[in-house]
């Protein structure tokens, strides 16, 4: 890949917010972590570092660092936060506990000409930008000029013939009003890069590789109807359409009409779909367990025992394919050009499965560009837009022992829930019902019943590692109760959970 923006990590929260930034200005970002080697570096070129936030102190004794060498190499580098601290620390500069802390939106001014605030106006200029931060700089190193200041710190700094830059706010956060501005100043005024990663190629790109990867051999992909594994599919469909064949397992733990719906969005494609019903399998393997991970750990387990049965029964196949996607892959370490990778611990299948090589195809991408590739290979917008959707499926919105009866109430009082929330706008990011093993009295007709209660669930969230319960309206959470009741007649009430994450989780299980 040329044109490479590298954005070296030392632990920062916003490191994918600043490669997704970088790449929404079509300029390619690669995460990897703050101490690749220097040789791994100059192996990939960049056109520009960008230096992370992160936790620590640069005086910390485990304070993650980097290859002093790289401020030598002549790439354009940008220090955000801990990243302007590090560099500036490493070149001779002091850095320390300054006047006092910042945290929030705060006032910071511009009080010199630089490349960096080029559309800020005449300095003095200001500008409202996100500090979070307790060490400052305190003294520049020999070389650098200051550019801007807060009320308590030196908030940037520039060699501008070496090209080294550093801000202490956070310009990749959308609380600093011209972020983006300055992203645009570093990658195309400083770097001197131009727009050059587009999706569109990407699908190119991917498809001579995949085509080039695979040769005249059979490839096999897990597919579970999520926007992953679909956009997945789609790409090899294209790249390889008589070589592909597509296993979908039902493990009977899908939403109501999700399993067909999910045959019928593939079936008639080119990708030898095959359809694996292995409900029977799956509830009597889950028959009597209450634990929810014991649960996972089951479905998990067989899952790969009927994926490998049906593989087996195609004879050998040289490739697997995965849609994983670069969040996943940051997570485990970062892997720099991971497209064909040869590990197969994402994505729950296991190592010893029959297959000579890994085809990952959306391992560089993170989410939002999964969606719009999906949209590029027209993909139906309703995959698209799909919500999250757990693997182990409604095993986990079962408290307590699953049978076939609970699922099926589970099911019908979702699929009401689900169908008045996509009646409001916008909608939650995650909506769903959940069948509780608590019973409460209620009253059908003239006699009392004693029956489980169903409680909903709806998010709002951008990375589901935080959450807020959404404020669904009132109106549409009495209809959703009384069609709940009315349709189901063995579910005695219906409660909203408010609770945010933390402390409680998005799922109940
Ligand atoms: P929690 O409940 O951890 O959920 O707040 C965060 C997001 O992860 C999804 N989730 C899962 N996805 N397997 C999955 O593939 C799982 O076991 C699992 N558990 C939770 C959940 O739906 C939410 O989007």
């Amino acid at each position: 890949m040329k044109n490479v923006v590298l954005v070296l990590d030392f632990g920062g929260q916003y490191k994918e917010l600043i490669a997704r930034l970088v790449r929404s200005l079509n300029v390619f970002a690669e995460i990897l972590p703050g101490n690749t080697p220097i040789e791994k570096i100059k192996e990939i070129d960049p056109v520009g570092i960008i230096l992370t936030g992160g936790p620590k102190s640069v005086y910390a004794p485990d304070a993650p660092t980097c290859d002093k060498r790289i401020f030598d190499l002549g790439y354009p580098i940008l220090g955000i936060c801990y990243g302007m601290q590090l560099m500036n620390y490493t070149l001779g500069g002091k850095v320390g506990k300054g006047k006092a802390g910042e945290y929030g939106q705060i006032t910071t001014r511009i009080t010199a000409t630089s490349k960096l605030f080029n559309g800020f106006g005449s300095p003095p200029s200001s500008t409202q930008t996100l500090m979070s931060h307790g060490d400052s700089v305190l003294e520049i190193p020999p070389g650098f000029k200051q550019t801007a200041e807060t009320d308590n710190c030196i908030a940037a700094i520039e060699n501008p013939e070496a090209r080294l830059y550093g801000v202490q706010f956070h310009p990749e956060a959308a609380i600093s009003i011209a972020g983006e501005r300055i992203f645009k100043n570093f990658l195309f005024d400083i770097c001197g890069t131009t727009e050059s990663y587009k999706l569109k190629d990407y699908i190119d790109e991917q498809i001579a590789i995949i085509r080039q990867t695979v040769g005249d051999q059979k490839v096999l992909l897990a597919l579970s109807g999520g926007l992953d594994s679909s956009v997945c599919a789609a790409l090899l469909a294209k790249a390889v359409p008589e070589q592909l064949t597509c296993i979908f397992v039902d493990h009977g733990l899908m939403r109501l009409n999700e399993g067909d719906e999910i045959e019928a969005a593939f079936c008639n494609h080119d990708l030898h779909f095959i359809r694996v019903n292995a409900e029977d399998r799956f509830l009597s393997k889950l028959k009597g367990i209450i634990d929810p991970e014991q649960k996972r750990k089951i479905i998990g387990e067989e899952f790969i025992r009927v994926f490998e049965e049906e593989a087996r029964k195609l004879g050998k196949i040289p490739f697997l394919a995965q849609g994983t996607i670069y969040p996943d892959i940051v997570e485990s370490g970062g892997a720099y050009g991971a497209t064909i990778k040869s590990h197969h611990n994402v994505g729950g299948l296991p190592e010893n499965l029959d297959f000579d090589r890994l085809i990952e195809p959306l391992s560089m991408l993170f989410k939002n560009e999964v969606r719009e590739l999906g949209r590029r290979l027209k993909l139906p917008l309703a995959m698209i837009h799909r919500q999250p959707f757990p693997g182990p499926g409604l095993a986990v919105r079962v408290i307590g022992e699953i049978t076939k009866e609970k699922l099926d109430t589970l099911r019908i009082a979702d699929s009401i829930f689900r169908e008045e929330v996509e009646k409001l706008e916008p909608k939650p990011n995650q909506y769903f019902a959940v069948l509780t093993d608590s019973l409460s009295v209620g009253v059908k007709g003239d006699a009392r019943t004693f029956d489980p209660v169903v409680a909903l669930r709806a998010v709002i969230t951008d990375d589901f590692m935080t959450a807020q319960a959404a404020r669904i309206p009132y109106e549409t959470l009495e209809k959703v109760a009384s069609r709940i009741t009315n349709v189901i007649p063995t579910v005695s009430r219906v409660v909203y959970d408010i609770t945010g994450k933390p402390p409680a989780t998005v799922e109940w299980l």
